[in-house]
């Protein structure tokens, strides 16, 4: 039984019309650049102000606010792992970023999430085994957290979409 559905989309995870936005954010929980950047300032000052109240997120973790001005009901922050070379347990860092939100979407009864492609940009993770770390969660923790979700992955260029759909499709033929 499929349990859920992965689609990619080229283009700015704020013009995702869904239940949440995942953002990639940092351990402040206080707005940064790239997605970060992007989502608060799509979002309004009304979510800093809720970011404060969570007193920061650790890595691998998921808070939940409210999405305000973006067409979202919530938008679930998650500190991706930064890159260090792969032997400091980023693989494993990156999919509990992935639990931790399908955990969140599960107390939420949300289906219809948008994620960025997670530590790909200035935390430097390679965007291939991240791909792979991205698919294989979110296939493995919908089923074992028995959600039926559909999952839009947004890839900000041409280049990282090319990746996510080689290993999407790679993933559909096991
Ligand atoms: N929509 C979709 N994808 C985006 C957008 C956007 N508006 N902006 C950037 N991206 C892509 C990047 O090109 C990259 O592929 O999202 C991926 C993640 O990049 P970052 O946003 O840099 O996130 P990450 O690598 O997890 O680093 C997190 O960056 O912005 C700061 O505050 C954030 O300190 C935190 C760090």
């Amino acid at each position: 039984m499929r349990n859920c559905t992965i689609e990619t989309v080229t283009g700015d995870i704020v013009n995702f019309k869904g239940d949440a936005i995942v953002n990639a954010a940092n351990n402040s929980l206080l707005g940064g650049g790239g997605v970060d950047g992007a989502i608060h300032s799509g979002a309004g000052p009304q979510l800093l102000e809720e970011c404060r109240q969570h007193g920061g997120c650790p890595t691998g973790e998921a808070r939940v606010t409210l999405g305000y001005n973006l067409e979202v009901k919530y938008i679930i922050h998650t500190v991706g792992p930064v890159w260090v070379g792969g032997d400091s347990g980023e693989q494993n860092l990156l999919a509990s970023c992935y639990f931790s939100c399908l955990k969140a979407a599960k107390e939420l009864k949300i289906t219809r999430i948008a994620f960025p492609a997670i530590s790909c940009g200035v935390y430097g993770y390679p965007p291939k085994p991240a791909a792979k770390v991205a698919v294989e969660s979110l296939k493995t923790y919908s089923a074992t957290l028995n959600l039926y979700c559909k999952f839009t992955i947004f890839c900000f260029n041409r280049s990282m979409s090319i990746t996510y759909n080689e290993i999407l499709n790679l993933s559909h033929e096991r």
